[in-house]
Formats: structure tokens, C-alpha cells, sequence
């Protein structure tokens, strides 16, 4: 380790967050229901330019008058690039209730965007004597996000998560793909005859993670647009957990229970790490730095593995 030590993420479940146009308020009750850890009502691009004031007040409001449970409250405003922005924060900030945990901001280019809504922020909160600090979640989905991602990652001590955002993302690199996330047809290496596919997405995310766990924030894996594909959706999940990631939007509430248990740390693999942790300190105790766990070398670095999946269950657990 660094002389300089990592910091930890915030330590909250953050397996699922689930999204809903602000301008469709029949549905935010059953946002509440849901099982998703994380709430994001949504001013931006689900909601059409003419509906932009309506569900501004829909969002304002609901955040008091809907029983959210323990959800941890987001509210995704519009980009800084847009007329809508700074109104977003200013109404949200004097006229919704404390309730709202979060403001998620989308196409984050630059470490400045951050600092621009937090001046804004500070203000409107130092305004009306909100005493309970609003967090920030960015998303990555534009190619300047990811070349600032570190910047962008420290930033402001409100930031407590990054997403990325495929499909933006995807138009903003120039990529030849139309689906949210997932395989993609081109995206493969031929070998004999035959086709296997890799994941476009996979340097990004393994960037977003990297950003992340040097500034303690928590990098999600963002929106999987095809929710016929639950295999697609769960593969997709997976690869991200693999990589570091701690959760997964839903853009439709049956993809809360997928992400839900992808992000959940299984008995079994809590299971085989708590034995790992339990060989090493055998192996400790004889003086030994790495020992021998069903036919694999585990060491002091297994450790530290064992202990991310045991840690994150017992985190869960704990909420
Ligand atoms: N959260 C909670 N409940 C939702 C929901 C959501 N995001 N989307 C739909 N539902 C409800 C519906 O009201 C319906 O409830 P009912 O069984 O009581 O009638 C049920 O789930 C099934 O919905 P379905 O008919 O399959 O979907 P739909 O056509 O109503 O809506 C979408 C589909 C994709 C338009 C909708 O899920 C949606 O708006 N998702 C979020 C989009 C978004 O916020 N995008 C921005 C981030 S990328
Ligand atoms: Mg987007």
C-alpha cells in the first residue's frame, strides 16, 4: 500500500438504483415499494422539454408527501449544458422536504462542472439553513467524463458515487452501437470459424472503478436498456461486480431483483471467504505468510480479497 492510504467509500447499500421520469408520478409510489437501495427520480432525459417544469414540482413535492422508506433519495437533474439546471437545484433545495439524500448529475465532462453545482448548492443551502448536506453522484457518459474521470472522481467531498452511462457514452466516443449496455453484434474476436464477443464497455468501467476506489466514491454500472434480456442484464452485472463496481441502475422495476442479487454477496461466496480468512490465520499462527485452500495458493493479498466480499455482506446485512 501507498503511503497514502485509500479511502473507504461511503458504507452503504447502493446494489440497485431504480430510475423514473419525474413526470410520471403514478409510478413513485411504487418506486418506494420496490426493493431498489436506491431511489432516482429523474428530471433529464426521461423527461420531454415541454413536462421539464411539471415534473420538477411532481419531484419537489413527492420527495415529502411519499413514504420512502430507508431508500437512499436521488434526484437526477438536467445537464449543465441545458436551461433547466440551476432551477432544478434552486427549487429542490428551497422547497423540498430534507428527505432528498442526492443530486445525481448527468454528462459530467470536468471536475469544474462539479464545482459549478456545488457553489450553487452551498449557497441555496446556507440560504435556508439546511443543515443536512446533499450528496452528489455524477455520471461518466461523455469522452471528456472519461478523461477527467479522476479529476472528476475527487472533486467535492459531496461525492459519493459515479455511474456510467452507456448509451450517452457510447454516442459521445462515436461508437457504432445502438443498444444501453450489454453485447454488442461487431464487438468480437473470430477464432476458428467462430464468433466470441468481448465487452465494449469494460475499459471504461475498469477506469471508473479505479477513479473511484482512489477518492473513496462508489462506482455503479449504469442502465441496461433491454429489459426483455434478463440474461444479458445479469451477465452484464456480473462482469461489472467482477470489476469493482457495488450496484446497477434499473430503468424498469423488474430489473431490481437481478441487479439485487448480483450485487448481494452470495452464502457461498462468504462462505468459501470467511475458510480463507480462517486458513490464513492458521497459516499465521505457524508462521507461515500463505498457505494451501482446497488446492490454491491463498496469501496475505487473499486476505484482503476475502475480506472485500465479507465486508460488503456484513454492510448489507447491517442496513
Ligand atoms: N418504477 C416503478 N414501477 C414502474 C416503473 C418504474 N420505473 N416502470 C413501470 N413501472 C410499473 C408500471 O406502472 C406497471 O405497474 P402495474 O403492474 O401496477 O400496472 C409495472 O411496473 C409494469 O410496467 P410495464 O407496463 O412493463 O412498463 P411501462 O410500459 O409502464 O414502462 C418504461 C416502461 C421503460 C417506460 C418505464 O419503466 C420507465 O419509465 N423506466 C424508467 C426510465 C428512466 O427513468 N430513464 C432514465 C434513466 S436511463
Ligand atoms: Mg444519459
Amino acid at each position: 500500500m501507498s503511503f497514502r492510504i485509500q479511502p473507504a467509500a461511503p458504507a452503504r447499500p447502493n446494489r440497485c438504483q431504480l430510475f423514473g421520469p419525474g413526470s410520471r408520478p403514478a409510478i413513485f409510489q411504487k418506486m418506494a415499494a420496490s426493493a431498489a437501495d436506491v431511489i432516482n427520480l429523474d428530471l433529464e432525459d426521461s423527461v420531454a422539454p415541454d413536462d421539464k417544469a411539471q415534473a420538477r414540482q411532481n419531484v419537489t413535492q413527492a420527495i415529502g408527501d411519499v413514504d420512502w422508506g430507508a431508500k437512499f433519495l436521488s434526484v437526477r437533474i438536467n445537464g449543465l449544458d441545458t436551461p433547466w439546471w440551476y432551477r432544478d437545484v434552486v427549487d429542490l433545495l428551497e422547497n423540498a422536504s430534507d428527505r432528498i439524500d442526492q443530486i445525481m448529475i448527468p454528462k459530467v465532462g470536468c471536475a469544474a462542472d462539479v464545482y459549478a453545482v456545488d457553489a450553487l448548492v452551498s449557497a441555496v443551502e446556507a440560504a435556508m439553513g439546511r443543515t443536512k448536506p446533499i450528496a452528489f453522484e455524477v455520471i461518466i457518459e461523455s469522452a471528456a467524463g472519461i478523461a477527467h474521470v479522476e479529476d472528476i472522481a475527487a472533486s467535492s467531498p459531496r461525492l459519493q458515487a459515479m455511474s456510467l452511462g452507456a448509451a450517452d457514452f457510447a454516442a459521445s466516443m462515436g461508437m457504432q452501437t445502438t443498444g444501453i449496455g450489454g453485447t454488442q453484434e461487431n464487438y468480437y474476436m473470430a477464432h476458428e470459424g467462430r464468433k466470441h464477443w468481448s465487452d465494449p464497455w469494460h475499459w471504461a468501467q475498469a477506469a471508473i472503478v479505479a477513479a473511484c476506489r482512489t477518492h473513496g466514491v462508489l462506482p455503479v454500472d449504469g442502465p441496461f436498456g433491454d429489459f426483455s434480456d434478463d440474461d444479458g442484464f445479469v451477465a452484464q452485472a456480473r462482469r461489472s461486480a467482477t470489476l469493482g463496481m457495488v450496484g446497477k441502475w434499473a430503468i424498469h422495476p423488474k430489473q431490481v431483483t437481478l441487479a439485487n442479487e448480483v450485487f448481494t454477496p452470495s452464502h457461498a461466496q462468504v462462505t468459501e471467504a470467511r475458510e480463507i480468512l480462517a486458513a490464513m490465520e492458521e497459516a499465521k499462527a505457524s508462521g507461515a505468510g500463505a498457505t494451501v485452500y482446497k488446492g490454491r495458493l491463498v496469501d496475505i493479498a487473499s486476505i484482503k480479497q476475502a475480506e472485500v466480499i465479507v465486508r460488503q455482506s456484513e454492510m448489507i446485512a447491517g442496513h
